[in-house]
């Protein structure tokens, strides 16, 4: 089959590469939808793209071919009038939209990710992340010298987790547990939501100190009873005596190399012995928590050895 046949009505592979070549300029584009607040205007009332420029202090004519470009893709539409509109698409960018993905459009079109992106020869050539060669130093000692940047990121992970949270509800039963700990828990969104969907759970937040010190969620209303938040370093310690530890997106972050007694194993390793403790104290009439029942707890760590 030749490079430019197509079946079924495909593009020819040239020009599907092209297009994909070209989709980097997608997640900048709606990054600065984003930051601009476009779609928490257009929830009020749709206006033109010189309005928009105004109310944004930006350059119009850049703004309209910004839109335009977006238009392309379902995010926002024009109508005849030459006023912008809100789509579905747009609409999860809102700043109170429930499952608002804009603290992720923010953060991942943002410097301290883009510039790494852009360096990702780096890391296939080397095996390094492409982070270190370009600021110099590791993602979270960068978050802990950049506090907005900071403040960025973990609003992302708020983000990505309004946006899971339904289907991991969904699809676990954490109604069998006592205590939860979050390990690397961010400023606890996930750990707000299972609480809330299971009312006698009790949880525990585990992350670095300026991290937890956002967990304002967890500190207040009936959470407060419930809910206890921790700060510390995991990879010293991790809160014991519960029944369940869950460590979402954080065990990705780091090889097995991240420091002395610091690899993923070691650190489920920590979790599960956790876990143990409780499985050798807690013997409840009718609950029998066995040393491996606390294994299978610790969400799928198979482990070998406890160290
Ligand atoms: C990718 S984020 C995931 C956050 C959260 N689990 C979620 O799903 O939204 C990784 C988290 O690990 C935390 N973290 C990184 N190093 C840590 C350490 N040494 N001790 C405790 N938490 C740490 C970060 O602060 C961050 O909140």
């Amino acid at each position: 089959m030749s490079e430019q046949s197509t079946q079924s009505g495909e593009l020819p592979a040239p020009t599907q590469m092209f297009q994909l070549i070209l989709s980097f300029m997608m997640p900048q584009a709606i990054h600065v939808a984003a930051k601009l607040g476009i779609a928490d205007i257009l929830a009020r009332t749709p206006v033109t793209a010189d309005e928009l420029a105004a109310t944004t202090s930006s350059h119009a004519p850049s703004l309209r071919r910004l839109l335009k470009f977006r238009t392309s893709v379902g995010v926002f539409s024009e109508d005849a009038a030459g006023k912008y509109q809100q789509t579905p698409l747009s609409n999860a960018l809102r700043r109170d939209h429930p499952q608002s993905v804009r603290g992720m459009a923010i953060a991942f079109g943002s410097p301290f990710f883009w510039r790494a992106c852009g360096e990702l020869s780096a890391t296939v050539a080397t095996g390094q992340p492409a982070f270190n060669h370009v600021f110099g130093m590791s993602f979270f000692e960068y978050l802990a010298a950049h506090p907005d940047d900071a403040a960025v990121f973990n609003a992302a992970m708020t983000s990505v987790s309004s946006v899971e949270l339904p289907a991991i509800i969904a699809a676990y039963d954490f109604s069998g547990f006592h205590r939860i700990v979050d390990v690397g828990g961010g400023e606890g969104a996930l750990l707000h939501g299972i609480l809330s969907a299971n009312p006698k759970l009790r949880g525990v937040l585990f992350d670095l100190p300026p991290v937890v010190a956002g967990a304002a969620a967890l500190r207040s209303g009936s959470m407060a009873g419930r809910c206890q938040v921790v700060s510390g370093d995991f990879f010293q310690t991790v809160p014991e005596g519960a029944d369940a530890y869950l460590m979402r997106v954080v065990i990705h972050d780091w090889n097995d190399l991240s420091g002395p007694g610091s690899g993923p194993a070691k650190r489920s390793g920590r979790c599960a012995r956790g876990a143990e403790s409780v499985a050798r104290s807690d013997r409840q009439p009718g609950r029998d928590l066995t040393r491996s029942t606390a294994k299978g707890y610790a969400f799928g760590f198979r482990l070998k050895t406890f160290t």
